[in-house]
């Protein structure tokens, strides 16, 4: 077997020629960990969380069995970095359009991190300045949440309705991230998520995204949940550099 193979800074293809030419397998070799950016908060003590109640540092219990350590976790689904589900606003979706019912097909692929402008939330006029091309599926919006740590802040950046109208109406994003625990700014919470989670429009939410050691720039994206049949979920998301 003939074995060829093309670098990227962090991908590697290596072709795999059978001596007998009849076919070529192509299959990319195990990324070095210096190229995957976790965009994940870890859940731990005092994460912020959009349901305030649920402190899992009162919740976690750890059971010390004989052999093996078991947890038990009560917390809210909208725990850490999480999706949601158009069932989060349309309440008669509820046992349809869950977490479940998401397309994996668009929680994984490229994306493009975007850093908004400071001292705005996210309108129509910014998008528009933001230029983000025709074809750009996913879109990671990094913004001063980051840097002014205003994670867990009541007064903070996010999707105003005119924004989310545009993006649905005037992009080809399905996939939006943020870098809080709500991707709508505090006064129209219910307008933008009608907007966003729209069930025919297949768009999908993610917060709580932890961007600070991320710059601007395309990357690869890997932004899973658990399968649970409920309205949001905790998700592992992963960038990785190209
Ligand atoms: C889970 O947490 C909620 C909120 O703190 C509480 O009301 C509920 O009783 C808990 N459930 C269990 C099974 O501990
Ligand atoms: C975003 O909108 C909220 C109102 O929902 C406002 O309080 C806040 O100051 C705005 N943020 C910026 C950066 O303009
Ligand atoms: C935006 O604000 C953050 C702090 O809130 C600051 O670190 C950053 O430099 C500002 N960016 C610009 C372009 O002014």
């Amino acid at each position: 077997m003939q074995q060829l193979s093309i670098s990227f800074s962090c991908w590697t293809i290596i072709l795999l020629v059978a001596a007998v030419a009849t076919a070529t397998d192509v299959f990319p070799e195990d990324l070095n960990d210096d190229c995957i950016i976790d965009i994940s908060h870890p859940i731990k003590n005092f994460i912020p969380s959009v349901d305030s109640t649920i402190n899992p540092e009162e919740i976690i219990k750890v059971h010390l069995g004989t052999i093996t350590v078991t947890s038990t976790f009560n917390f809210s689904s909208h725990l850490g970095t999480n999706v949601a589900a158009p069932s989060y606003i349309f309440k008669n979706l509820r046992q349809t359009v869950t977490v479940d019912s998401l397309k994996v097909s668009t929680l994984i692929g490229p994306v493009l991190v975007v850093q908004t402008p400071n001292n705005s939330n996210i309108t129509e006029n910014v998008l528009r300045s933001l230029s983000i091309p025709r074809e750009v599926k996913r879109v990671i919006f990094k913004t001063q949440n980051t840097d002014g740590q205003l994670m867990d802040k009541r007064d903070y950046t996010g999707f105003t309705a005119d924004g989310a109208k545009y993006l649905v109406d005037y992009t080809d994003i399905k996939f939006v991230g943020i870098d809080y625990m709500s991707v709508a700014r505090k006064d129209e919470i219910a307008a933008v998520h009608q907007i966003l989670l729209d069930p025919n429009k297949g768009i999908i939410p993610v917060g709580n995204l932890k961007l600070d050691q991320v710059n601007p720039g395309f990357y690869s994206m890997n932004c899973l949940p658990l399968r649970i049949l409920t309205a949001a979920a905790p998700v592992r998301c992963i960038l990785v550099k190209n």
